[in-house]
């Protein structure tokens, strides 16, 4: 059991040291719900408007980053994708709904008929999985709510698409963090800032 270890640099220290050149999807979804973080460990969270979600980017480096989700009711994001990052989420407080959608055809470039596939609601505790670029979802909140998502590799790019007139387009990535995304990669950020917490471990 690695359940008293609930800090945050410690989290972190786990993460820096995994080989995201393996798909261990099983692996990280574990490692998420294993972990069992609370809201309080990840430290001052941006607070969302009303009826939006606000990202604090608590880590970023060459081979993951790391962002906590705060949703107030009634936000919702559109459909998209993560590019070619796998996206992780594990829900600490409240609960979302994801909706899946998967692509039926591209009509001509910034036009795809998307179509549902199904809907489910995430707990707390719970994971949802994003492995590909054709791996498209929305997520939803009704009441409050503070997800984590772990990105790997960082994420790069993203496709926003509109079910409603079949076009889509790049998204922002991380535009929900108000800017608080660090310009550069730094290669040396996280062994030097985490390595300490090794020791501990
Ligand atoms: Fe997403």
């Amino acid at each position: 059991m690695i359940s008293a270890l609930t800090t945050l640099d410690a989290f972190l220290s786990v993460l820096a040291r995994f080989d995201y050149s393996a798909n261990r999807h099983g692996y990280l979804t574990s490692l998420l719900q294993e972990w069992a973080l609370d809201p309080a460990d990840l430290g001052v969270l941006r607070a969302p408007r009303s009826g939006r979600h606000a990202g604090t980017m608590l880590a970023r480096c060459p081979q993951f980053e790391l962002v906590a989700m705060s949703w107030a009711p009634g936000a919702a994001t559109p459909v998209h994708d993560h590019g070619d990052a796998a996206a992780y989420l594990v829900v600490l407080r409240g609960e979302l709904a994801v909706d899946d959608y998967i692509i039926v055809r591209r009509d001509a470039p910034g036009l795809a008929r998307i179509a549902p596939t199904g809907s489910r609601a995430l707990h707390r505790g719970q994971v949802d999985i994003r492995a590909s670029s054709l791996d498209l979802r929305r997520l939803r909140a009704a009441k409050p709510a503070i997800s984590l998502h772990l990105y790997a590799g960082p994420l790069q790019t993203l496709t926003v698409y509109d079910e409603s007139d079949g076009s889509y387009r790049p998204g922002t990535p991380h535009a929900e963090c108000g800017g608080q995304v660090p310009a550069a990669l730094r290669p040396s950020d996280v062994p030097s800032a985490y390595g300490s917490v090794d020791a501990q471990a």
